[in-house]
């Protein structure tokens, strides 16, 4: 049987992302102490859930293997890796940045880049230290200046970063925070949930202009969470909630930032279909987390970007599937989606699938398996999924098998 292959682009950038508090293990912020507050262990406790399980821990013990990480990027043939700042770990007080701190991310930073990695840095990945949790969160009276200076020290001292993630989906942690009251701080208002939106808009153009200002040369956007809404429907009522979500969900902060930004960060996972403001999708294949599998979706939503006129990376792209049953399929498809947004003239510039390890999901805990490879729990063995195998292979030929 004839293969059609797909060739992607010269230099198209192929990564893996993950986050601090998803595999660092051993930090001390305001997550770690959420985790394991009284509150929260008894909803768990009602729920019959074992709080064990909800408790990020050593994590990936990545603080300490990050060596083990690095086989495994060198193993996929990764050409960029995405990682996170913990700012608890680099700032433990106000003000005062951490020489241990710092080094762990140097060093990172240093292994990535001998091997011919790329380091796509993002710079708060959603915990806060506790010294900030304490002064209100994003909520904080000065948050844009603590931010801006968290920034500025990062870019100083993490030499050779080019690309600059500040902020990881604005519109996810202002929602689950703020709004659902299902992570810490547990808020459900919807005057702070605004007053933080705004504060984000705030702190990424300042520290938009701080990185410019330390490196005319680096690239700096947002990972943006956005949705592929879609009308139920043709109902006038349908089109007007797909184009209120969109507007607001997908587009509000990137319209707001669009002078201040060199790249598109997209992190996409959801599809949704709207019949009178509610999800009704059909779900033929889902996840473990019983998100929909509809592997199109992303190429509407790179066309959608096309606007911005702004390269775009896929800052994540994945699913949680412990059994790596639909996993190698949706890689390919999602990819063979990519190509075709880039065939209509998306300047799509690369991908990172989520995630390179099974790791800590937030309020989901340790049971979704988002991982290329599996974690042991206790020996923080890394192990190739069957996925993983696929993935190095299209990391190395720049290319997907179509059929
Ligand atoms: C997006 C978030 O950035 C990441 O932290 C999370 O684990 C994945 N979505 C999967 O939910």
């Amino acid at each position: 049987m004839d293969q059609k292959i797909i060739k992607f682009p010269d230099n198209f950038t192929w990564g893996a992302a993950t986050s601090s508090h998803q595999i660092e293990g051993g930090l001390v912020n305001d997550w770690s102490e959420w985790e394991k507050s009284e509150k929260r262990i008894k909803a768990l406790k009602r729920q019959n859930k074992n709080p064990d399980d909800f408790i990020s821990g050593k994590a990936c013990n990545s603080y300490e293997l990050f060596d083990e990480d690095l086989k495994c990027i060198k193993e996929l043939n990764l050409k960029a890796y995405r990682f996170s700042i913990d700012w608890s770990r680099v700032e433990p007080e106000k003000g005062v940045f951490s020489e241990e701190g710092m080094n762990y991310y140097k060093s990172v930073v240093k292994k990535l880049k001998e091997n011919g990695v790329e380091p796509f840095v993002t710079i708060w990945h959603w915990p806060v230290p506790l010294w900030l949790k304490e002064e209100g969160g994003w909520e904080a009276k000065n948050i844009v200046k603590y931010f801006t200076a968290l920034t500025e020290k990062m870019v100083s001292e993490l030499e050779g970063v080019t690309f600059w993630i500040t902020l990881n989906e604005p519109n996810i942690y202002t929602l689950n925070s703020y709004i659902t009251g299902k992570w810490p701080p547990q808020k459900k208002n919807i005057f702070s949930c605004l007053r933080v939106y705004h504060k984000l808009i705030r702190a990424h153009k300042a520290a938009y202009a701080v990185i410019k200002k330390i490196n005319p040369f680096a690239q700096v956007g947002i990972a943006a969470h956005n949705n592929f809404f879609e009308a139920y429907n043709n109902r006038l009522v349908n089109n007007i909630f797909k184009g209120l979500a969109d507007w607001g969900w997908n587009f509000y902060f990137l319209n707001k930032i669009k002078n201040h930004q060199d790249f598109i960060g997209l992190n996409h996972y959801f599809h949704n279909r709207i019949n009178y403001g509610f999800n009704k999708n059909d779900n033929e294949l889902v996840s473990d987390m019983g998100w929909e599998l509809y592997p199109e979706a992303i190429f509407h939503c790179l066309q959608d970007l096309r606007k911005y006129g702004k390269p775009v990376y896929i800052t994540e792209n994945g699913l949680a599937d412990r059994e790596d049953k639909y996993r190698p399929w949706f890689i390919n498809e999602s990819l063979k989606n990519v190509y075709k947004a880039i065939q209509l003239g998306v300047d799509v510039r690369g991908y990172f699938y989520w995630s390179m390890l099974d790791n800590f999901e937030w309020a989901a805990g340790w049971d979704p398996k988002f991982g290329l490879y599996s974690v042991d729990r206790k020996t923080f063995k890394r192990t190739p999924r069957s996925s993983a195998k696929l993935y190095s292979e299209i990391c190395k030929n720049n290319e997907v098998i179509a059929e």
